[in-house]
């Protein structure tokens, strides 16, 4: 199915695209959504906004300007953005002699802030708020469980991490750390845009589960998994779980943001469960020892698969797991349901464009023909 490896994502949900804690106050950043330039920036009174990365004059990545109080000022001619996109201050005439000031604005994406990361919604801002960010019960209460989320930028196609991630036929590749051994797909539904997927598997085996999981690991033996577009998560007996949100740069580029949620983690040999304070200590060992030499097995095969699939991607594939095929459809049928509905809107935009360009250049055209005594307007035009 080579046209869910280029098939682009719906914009009509919310993307993580940077840790909340990367973005101080008065800095600005370039992330990238499929291949859409966003210039993300933090006012100095602490508020995220997000903004095309393209200055309206002349087309200069607004990335590389600077924050001054709520706005975004490009670097090359002062124009100044506010949050919502309209340009509200230009540091030089506006024209020879003009005072009106022209209507000039570029896109701004709907951001939140939550979970330790900052979010946007690239696709029609005026279903932003219908559109709920993915329910976390255990980072929402009044003791959120602590994290240590890590983050991997992975040289292939968004679909191919999903079904990795949720296709635990892939223990083989991990038979030296051994994750899960001899799993079985016990089942898989789709509930509208989601899939559920459970195996029997057993997690007593990993050197981690059994030296840092409760009763190493003993009656770990299930997993439920989804995929609940456009985020995948897994969920082992409500103990150990992980969310993973996809920022899908373009075809072969995709940044993951995984949040791991471990349960009750014991002192190796000691079987003491570790104190919440400590908890953050031992996870950051964990992911230094465990998590992301696990991470890297899959970011290595992942790209490997990417270069095989551009390779040969006349060549039909062979799917035997029927879960995997289910989220091959979830893709393909949300990127067409997007790129239907954004067809109309897109045009709308590059016309509205056009015409905020003509209007803005007429109005220094007029105050030329207006300061130059002898030249004939009705002439000119
Ligand atoms: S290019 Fe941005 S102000 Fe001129
Ligand atoms: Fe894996």
């Amino acid at each position: 199915m080579a046209e869910v490896r280029r098939s682009g994502p719906s914009g009509n949900f919310w993307y993580a695209v940077e840790f909340a804690n990367k973005l101080r106050r008065g800095q600005v950043i370039a992330v990238v959504w499929w291949k859409t330039a966003i210039a993300l920036y933090r006012d100095e009174a602490g508020k995220p906004s997000a903004l095309e990365d393209r200055c309206a004059h002349r087309q200069l990545p607004l990335s590389c300007g600077r924050v001054e109080g709520e706005r975004l000022v490009c670097q090359y001619h002062g124009w100044k953005y506010d949050g919502a996109g309209r340009c509200v201050e230009i540091s030089h005439e506006l024209g020879k002699g003009r005072q009106k000031f022209p209507k000039i604005g570029i896109r701004s994406y709907p951001v939140k802030e939550r979970y330790g990361l900052i979010w946007i919604f690239p696709g029609d801002p005026e279903l932003a708020d219908t559109v709920p960010l993915p329910e976390i019960p255990e980072l929402s209460g009044p003791k959120p469980w602590p994290i240590v989320p890590i983050d991997v930028t992975i040289g292939a196609h968004f679909s191919m991490i999903v079904e990795n991630v949720c296709d635990f036929n892939h223990a083989y590749l991990h038979r030296h750390k051994q994750p899960f051994v001899d799993p079985t797909l016990s089942e898989y539904t789709r509930v509208g845009d989601t899939i559920h997927v459970t195996y029997q598997t057993s997690f007593a085996k990993s050197m981690i589960a059994k030296l840092a999981s409760e009763n190493g690991g003993k009656g770990l033996d299930r997993i439920k998994l989804w995929y609940q577009y456009p985020y995948q998560g897994s969920d082992i007996l409500g103990k150990y779980l992980h969310w993973l949100f996809m920022l899908p740069i373009d075809e072969r580029t995709t940044r993951c943001f995984f949040v791991f949620l471990f349960g009750p983690i014991e002192i190796p040999f000691l079987r003491w469960t570790i104190p919440r304070p400590l908890k953050p200590l031992a996870l950051r060992l964990a992911n230094l020892l465990y998590v992301e030499p696990l991470l890297a097995e899959d970011k290595f095969i992942l790209e490997a698969e990417q270069a095989g699939f551009e390779r040969h991607a006349d060549r039909p594939m062979i799917e035997l797991n029927p879960a995997v095929i289910e989220f091959q459809k979830l893709t393909l049928e949300k990127a067409r349901e997007y790129q239907t509905s954004e067809l109309t809107r897109s045009l709308r935009r590059r016309q509205a464009e056009s015409e905020q360009a003509a209007r803005a250049s007429a109005l220094a055209e007029e105050s030329l023909l207006e300061a130059a005594p002898g030249v004939d307007a009705s002439a000119a035009q």
